[in-house]
């Protein structure tokens, strides 16, 4: 059988698009945001958004195409059997992002609903508590589970591309269309002063942290560690610039990303509330809250979860693609039966999560952090010390000229640069589950020594 490729750039970019664009931008981003200091924050991301994200990116994409593969099959066909397991960490970073995203998901829809009936207009608050965890959310996750995987069913260019195609334009005409309605309410002001101004005593007092919050936001938002670009990159023909498209995807997702804030923060502060109360709750507990106070409450509410539901999904399906590949390629598995499989799997995984609480948190606050930076760092260090030459080949291949003089500078920093500043984040992130706080000397340290022994392993092995 021949592997499908995508039927157009434009496709191409668009279900990237679709797969960066979602509750990371919309639900994770405002809520870390308000939590690390507002425009601090923001100022952080964007940067590692620039400096790591899109060369990270890059580096996880030339995987793909190089191979045509899925990620474990990708390391096992570019260089021996041997690098198999690395891919393994993509698959697990898949497993344990997808199984919190779809209680999420199972959210969002069950809000859309609940938002033509105007459910939780009188009781926000005891509404969101009623539904969010327990045998309810784990019926809606199963809903947007059974959503994501027709999408997957149908395949990458018929179903995917398709379905992305339409998803993301309707996504930004929809959130432009809120950000300028949200631009007319009273008190809108303070949401953008808020959001856009810098604190810089509350950067200086608080550095590590915002820079590890907003390191791991800058992956989940441009999807980067899990494997989904690799594999949507797999599809991808030679003649594309790898590099013009890897921007252009993360210039489309950070711009989405602020035009959302653009559509929250407003709202918020127009009626009051506090940006960072209620976690991973405070999405709907604050916007439905506010909903319910504005004209034509009902349909302001299913414009706007209709619109996150779209976006959800578009990043789901990139994820759940990424286990259905591995299975088709690596076990000659059927589309419907791995879609099948992959299915029960995340069935069982999503309801752990919706059943507990603490397990969702777990997931979606720190191993999901952690997961994609080990998988970016695995991708990245394959690249630099494995591939070599042939990776910066790969990223040459249909590279424009002002891509190709950035070919060296990109090959360094993917190497050696971007693999020290993740094992970085990944030491101050362990040592914040263990509960140990290593002071950045340390942690630093720490760094050096694995990405040194990494690397001293990689290049033997290698050789070998
Ligand atoms: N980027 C997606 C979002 O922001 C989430 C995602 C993470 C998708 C990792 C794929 C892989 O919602």
């Amino acid at each position: 059988m021949t592997r499908a490729t995508w039927r157009t750039r434009v496709g191409f970019v668009l279900a990237a698009v679709g797969s960066a664009v979602g509750l990371g931008n919309i639900w994770r981003f405002p809520w870390l945001t308000a939590q690390n200091g507002g425009g601090a924050f923001l100022l952080l991301y964007l940067l590692v958004v620039v400096l790591v994200g899109v060369p990270g990116l890059l580096g996880e994409m030339v995987i793909g195409r190089r191979s045509g593969r899925n990620p474990v099959g990708a390391f096992g066909a570019l260089c021996g059997d041997r690098w198999r397991p690395l891919g393994g960490l993509a698959l697990f970073a898949s497993v344990v992002v997808l199984s919190f995203y779809s209680v999420v998901g199972g959210w969002i829809l069950r809000y859309t609903l609940a938002s033509a009936t105007g459910a939780y207009f009188s009781a926000p608050q005891e509404y969101f508590a009623a539904i969010d965890y327990g045998v309810g959310a784990a019926g809606f996750h199963a809903l947007f589970l059974l959503a994501t995987a027709a999408v997957v069913y149908v395949g990458v260019d018929r179903g995917i591309e398709v379905a992305t195609t339409v998803m993301v334009p309707g996504i930004v005409l929809m959130l432009g269309g809120l950000a300028v309605w949200a631009g007319t309410l009273d008190g809108a002001t303070g949401g953008y002063e808020f959001y856009l101004s810098l604190d810089l005593s509350y950067l200086r007092a608080n550095f590590f942290d915002v820079l590890g919050a907003a390191a791991g936001q800058a992956l989940f938002t441009l999807s980067v560690g899990a494997g989904a670009m690799l594999t949507y990159a797999s599809y991808l023909g030679e003649d594309r610039s790898l590099a013009a498209d890897g921007t252009l995807i993360a210039g489309l997702n950070t711009g989405i990303g602020v035009l959302a804030g653009l559509v929250i923060f407003p709202l918020l502060f127009s009626l009051g509330v506090d940006p960072g109360a209620g976690g991973p709750g405070a999405l709907f507990i604050s916007l439905a809250g506010a909903f319910a106070d504005l004209p034509y409450s009902n349909l302001v509410g299913v414009a706007f979860f209709g619109v996150v539901l779209l976006a959800a999904l578009s990043s789901s399906i990139s994820i759940y693609e990424v286990l259905v590949s591995y299975l088709v390629d690596e076990h000659g598995a059927s589309r419907g039966g791995a879609t099948a499989a992959v299915g029960t799997l995340f069935l069982v995984t999503g309801s752990g999560a919706a059943l507990s609480p603490s397990l969702f948190t777990l997931l979606a606050d720190t191993i999901a952090n952690l997961a994609l930076t080990a998988g970016l760092l695995g991708f990245l260090l394959f690249d630099g010390w494995v591939l070599g030459r042939l990776a910066l080949e790969e990223y040459e291949l249909g590279a424009g000229r002002i891509a190709t003089l950035a070919g060296r500078p990109w090959f360094v920093a993917i190497a050696v640069i971007l693999p020290l500043f993740l094992a970085f984040t990944f030491v101050t992130g362990i040592g914040g589950v263990v509960g140990v706080t290593p002071t950045a000397g340390q942690a630093g340290a720490i760094a050096v020594a694995a990405v040194g022994g990494c690397i001293a392993l990689f290049s033997r092995r290698s050789r070998a």
